[in-house]
C-alpha cells in the first residue's frame, strides 16, 4: 500500500477523481481515500500545511493504513538561483530549517536522532527521476498554461530541500536561508517532517516538489496563482508516470 500525500486540496481532489475508490475515512480532521490508482493500491490524503499537520497525517497513514511507502507531492519556493518556476525538485536530503536547539546541539540537529537531515534512498530517487523525466517529455502538450507562467523547458533537479513552519516571502529571509543552508535548492513546509516520521518507522518516502515561486517579495502573488492554475496538473502527471513505473516492478 502506497501513501500519497499532497499539501493542496486541489491536487488531492484531482487524484481522487481518478481513483477506483474502496473506502473513505475521516480521522483527526483528515479524509483518507483508499483504492486503486493507475494499477496500485493507495491511500490519498490532503496533509494540510506545516510540519505538525504533515507529521500527524503520515503517522496515521503508517499506523492505521499500514502503508509501506510514502510519496509526497506539492509545491516549493526556489532558494537556489539555478531554479525557475515550473522546475521540479526530487529531494535527496531534507532539513528542518527551523530546528535550532543551540547551544545544546548543532543547528538543524534533530534532538535524540543525532541527524541534521533525512535522506531519500537512492533507488526511490531514481524511480522518481524516471517518472519526472517521462512527465517532462510530454509537458508542453499536456499543460497548455505553461506560457502564461513563462515556463520554458522546465528542468528536473535532484537535491536538498529545507522544510519549516514559515512561508518565505522576502528577499532578506531567502538570503538568510541561502547563507544558513547554501546547498539547499528549495523551501517548503512539510517534507522533512514526513521524512522524519518515515525514518523513525523505517519506511521509504519520496518528496517531489514543483517550484511555484521564488521565495521572494513576489512569492505571495506567484504562489496562489500557480496553485490555482497549474500545480495539480504537475502532480497528476508525475504521479501517473511514477505509479505506472511502480506497477511494472
Ligand atoms: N511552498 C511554496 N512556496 C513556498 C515558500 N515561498 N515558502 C515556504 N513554502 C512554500
Amino acid at each position: 500500500m502506497i501513501g500519497i500525500m499532497g499539501a493542496m486540496p486541489e491536487e488531492i481532489n484531482d487524484l481522487v477523481a481518478c481513483l477506483t475508490l474502496n473506502s473513505t475515512q475521516v480521522i483527526g480532521q483528515r479524509t483518507y481515500y483508499e483504492g486503486i490508482l493507475w494499477g496500485k493500491p493507495v491511500v490519498i490524503v490532503f496533509s494540510r500545511w506545516g510540519k505538525v499537520a504533515a507529521a500527524t497525517t503520515v503517522s496515521t497513514l503508517i499506523l492505521k493504513f499500514k502503508v509501506d511507502q510514502v510519496i509526497f507531492t506539492g509545491v516549493a519556493g526556489a532558494i537556489h538561483d539555478d531554479l525557475a518556476i515550473g522546475d521540479i525538485v526530487i529531494a535527496k536530503q531534507l532539513y528542518q530549517h527551523d530546528m535550532d536547539a543551540r547551544p545544546l546541539m548543532a543547528q538543524f540537529e534533530i534532538p535524540l536522532l543525532n541527524k541534521t537531515y533525512f535522506e531519500t534512498p537512492e533507488q526511490y530517487i531514481s524511480l522518481a527521476a524516471n517518472a519526472v523525466n517521462l512527465f517532462l517529455e510530454t509537458i508542453s502538450t499536456s499543460i497548455s498554461a505553461l506560457a502564461a507562467f513563462n515556463i520554458v523547458n522546465p528542468k528536473i533537479h535532484i537535491g536538498n530541500i529545507a522544510s519549516g513552519d514559515k512561508f518565505f516571502a522576502s528577499h532578506e529571509d531567502k538570503l538568510a536561508l541561502q547563507k544558513a543552508l547554501p546547498h539547499v535548492l528549495c523551501v517548503e513546509m512539510e517534507g522533512a517532517a514526513v521524512a522524519q516520521v518515515c525514518y523513525e518507522f523505517d519506511i521509504p518516502c519520496t518528496i517531489i516538489r514543483t517550484i511555484s515561486d521564488s521565495a521572494n517579495n513576489e512569492a505571495h502573488i506567484d504562489f496562489p496563482k500557480f496553485i490555482n492554475e497549474i500545480s495539480s496538473k504537475y502532480s497528476m502527471g508525475i504521479l501517473k508516470a511514477l505509479l505506472n513505473i511502480l506497477s511494472t516492478l
